[in-house]
């Protein structure tokens, strides 16, 4: 027998009128009571007519999520705990990976406005700052996570990328280390530019000329810490540490100091950047910066939902902190 949302309300002991504000996503409906009646929906397979419902309300009760590269797993754990905190709310997530290819980005951004998403999360690439602002003035929901949009002024949730590349080459100093490589993140992102001024204002700070024959471009990908990782070997001598602007480049530099037959970190150190699931499982355990990833999904997504309820959000900028996490990449010099 079809359930009916008079049989939500008896279940959940609330009025049809609380169920039906839990459905409309209406701001007076305490969280606790929000989370009772989502529960029994899903445990009743209670399914309005969601068609019918977003027609009444112009809404699709969906939201569409871009991220630059789904086979880092640091964007495939951030796609998981935004659409967890989705669910609560009652939306359902259409998600779309660019590869880094800026042109995918601009088509995912008009691809996800034809499915009439009600807000839209992303790490957005600087080519996008056009798109991203025309959807500002329109008025239309948007959050922008990790990656930001320099001047576009966009509700978002970040780390602070420059403090987090300070500490991670800090860590290398204080254990003794001076002739310290960076392999940097994509230089079109301010994540990857950010960190890069973390490491070099670190080394000023310590006395420490910058040579920039010891800075090499990556994108973020393990290949591209692999290649620099070769050359940096090529090239430098009396190198005894790496920074890598994120842990999949660290992986690669791994490959590469394996390949010349050295020793991590008997003969390089390395200290990478993220925290995501594999850091912890190679040997020998990454040393590095951890991002608070399910934390920042979780956050990008409430703000959101805040915004598209019309809650007047003053927080545009929502900055978590990174920690050190120290495992055995990681050796001492005196
Ligand atoms: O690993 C992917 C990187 O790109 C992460 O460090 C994240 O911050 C994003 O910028």
């Amino acid at each position: 027998m079809r359930v009916t949302i008079k049989d939500i309300a008896r279940e959940a002991g609330v009025s049809v009128t609380t169920v039906s504000r839990v459905l409309n996503n209406k701001a007076d409906v305490s969280d606790k009571t929000r989370e009772k009646v989502l529960k029994i929906i899903d445990k009743m397979n209670y399914n309005p007519n969601s068609i019918a419902r977003g027609l009444v309300m112009n809404k699709t009760y969906t939201i569409g999520l871009i991220v630059p590269d789904i086979s880092n797993a640091f964007f495939a754990e951030i796609a998981k705990a935004i659409e967890d905190e989705l669910r609560r709310y009652g939306y359902s997530v259409i998600f779309c990976n660019t590869d880094n290819d800026k042109e995918r980005e601009k088509e995912s951004i008009n691809l996800l406005r034809s499915k009439q998403v009600d807000g839209l999360i992303g790490a957005f690439s600087h080519d996008s700052k056009e798109e991203i602002l025309a959807l500002k003035k329109a008025g239309f929901p948007i959050v922008q996570i990790d990656r930001l949009v320099d001047e576009s002024q966009i509700p978002s949730v970040i780390i602070d990328n420059t403090v987090s590349g300070y500490e991670a080459t800090q860590y290398l100093i204080n254990k003794g280390h001076r002739r310290i490589a960076h392999i940097t993140g994509a230089l079109d992102t301010n994540t990857g530019i950010r960190r890069a001024d973390g490491y070099k204002k670190a080394l000023q700070d310590h006395g420490i000329d910058i040579d920039e024959k010891l800075i090499f471009e990556g994108d973020f990908s393990q290949e591209s810490g692999y290649l620099a990782m070769k050359e940096i070997l090529e090239r430098s001598n009396g190198l005894t540490a790496v920074f890598a602007g994120n842990d999949m480049m660290a992986l690669g530099a791994y490959r590469a100091i394996y390949d010349a037959g050295l020793k991590i970190p008997e003969d390089i150190s390395i200290i990478g950047h993220d925290d995501f699931a594999l850091a912890s499982l190679v040997r020998p355990a990454l040393t590095t910066m951890q991002q608070p990833i399910y934390k920042i999904g979780k956050l990008a997504a409430g703000l959101l939902i805040d915004i598209i309820k019309g809650k007047d959000n003053k927080e545009l900028l929502i900055v978590v902190n990174t920690s050190l996490v120290e495992r055995s990449s990681v050796k001492t010099i005196n």
